[in-house]
């Protein structure tokens, strides 16, 4: 088992977490979505839930309904500020009960159980929790970081092979940044880790959960831009999910084709960098472009919160803050 504990909190990854690590004292209120529920995660804690919400999968539940919901059964169910909300499920689950724990009894603490490679190999780490608005994505939020996460890849074991490719995207993200030799291992080992080989996997989390705590310690509220390349193709795939309504993931690997065709013609990065990216990314069955036509995208990215700055890319492995 791997213990990482820069952030102030412990994060463990190891196969077979679920169910052998420890949880800590006081009780623990369950929140998940019905497809990690039915994949049987959650009762694998075993864990005694003094409560449970079950949101219905997918982004649509990443709303101000969905929280209020969930803050009226955790308050029904008497949740006291020492107690924890213990979040098992993807990214949006972790978006939803962290930003809940945020504003419950003005914060209280929760656990973070990703179960899907997106939220194991990303979202679970950074302290970012929230909920989108009607004008765009994550609008509405707060830093409120876990006081605990347990990684276990056996969780991906369930995970839909849409949704394994999806959160690829997020660790191909890791390469293309700032590290051209995990972006060559990418090339090697992608296959293996999307056919379920257990090493691949680890060794992928655990890069991409090192390199997202570098990037976010000493800037937990991303205010000092050292979080900015996290953002590589954000900008076009929020825009992109918010409109066709794709997976993150696979709007975050167009948006990051799209940041290299845009680094290419404005005469920044080799043309062959761009198509080895774009080859890899189609090659693990990722969507590389949209035809979604360019005013609609310019419209959604106007909303976005990070359009005030593009991250563009000199190269795999070199992407950088540019002005939009
Ligand atoms: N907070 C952050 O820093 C951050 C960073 C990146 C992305 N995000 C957010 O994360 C979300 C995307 O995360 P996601 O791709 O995990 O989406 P998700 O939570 O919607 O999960 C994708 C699908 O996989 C299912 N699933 C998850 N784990 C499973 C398992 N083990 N077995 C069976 N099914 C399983 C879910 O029910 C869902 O249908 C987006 O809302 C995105 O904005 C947040």
């Amino acid at each position: 088992m791997r213990r990482i504990e820069t952030l102030g909190y412990p994060v463990l990854i190891g196969d077979g977490l679920i169910g052998a690590a420890a949880l800590p004292a006081g009780r623990l209120f369950l929140v998940t979505d019905e497809n990690v529920l039915a994949a049987g995660w959650p009762d694998r804690l075993g864990a005694d839930f003094a409560g449970s919400l079950v949101l219905a999968p997918g982004e649509a539940s990443k709303s101000l309904a969905q929280i209020a919901r969930l803050l009226d059964a955790l308050i029904d169910a008497g949740i006291g500020r020492t107690d924890h909300v213990v979040a098992v499920g993807g990214g949006m689950v972790g978006d939803v009960a962290g930003f809940a724990a945020s504003i419950l009894k003005r914060g209280c603490g929760w656990i973070a159980v990703p179960t899907s490679l997106l939220a194991q190999a990303d979202s679970t780490i950074g302290g970012k929790t929230g909920v989108n608005a009607r004008q765009g994505k994550n609008l509405i939020g707060a830093f409120h970081p876990p006081s605990l996460v347990l990684i276990d890849p056996d969780a991906l074991d369930s995970l839909p092979a849409r949704d394994l490719r999806a959160g690829y995207a997020e660790v191909v993200k890791y390469g293309l940044i700032a590290d051209p030799d995990f972006f060559a291992w990418c090339e090697a080992n992608g296959p293996a880790l999307l056919a379920g080989d257990k090493a691949a996997r680890l060794h992928a989390i655990e890069t991409c959960v090192a390199a997202k705590t570098d990037f976010v310690a000493g800037d937990e509220r991303d205010t000092q831009g050292k979080r900015a390349l996290l953002n590589f193709g954000h900008s076009f795939g929020h825009a992109i999910e918010a409109e066709t309504g794709l997976p993150h993931g696979e709007a975050v690997a167009i948006g990051m084709a799209m940041a290299f065709e845009l680094s290419v013609a404005r005469g920044l990065c080799p043309p062959e960098d761009a198509a080895r990216a774009r080859a890899h990314l189609a090659g693990a069955g990722l969507p590389v472009a949209t035809d979604m036509d360019s005013a609609r995208l310019d419209r959604r990215m106007a909303h976005d919160k990070k359009s005030g700055a593009l991250v563009l890319t000199r190269g795999i492995g070199k992407a950088f803050l540019a002005h939009a």
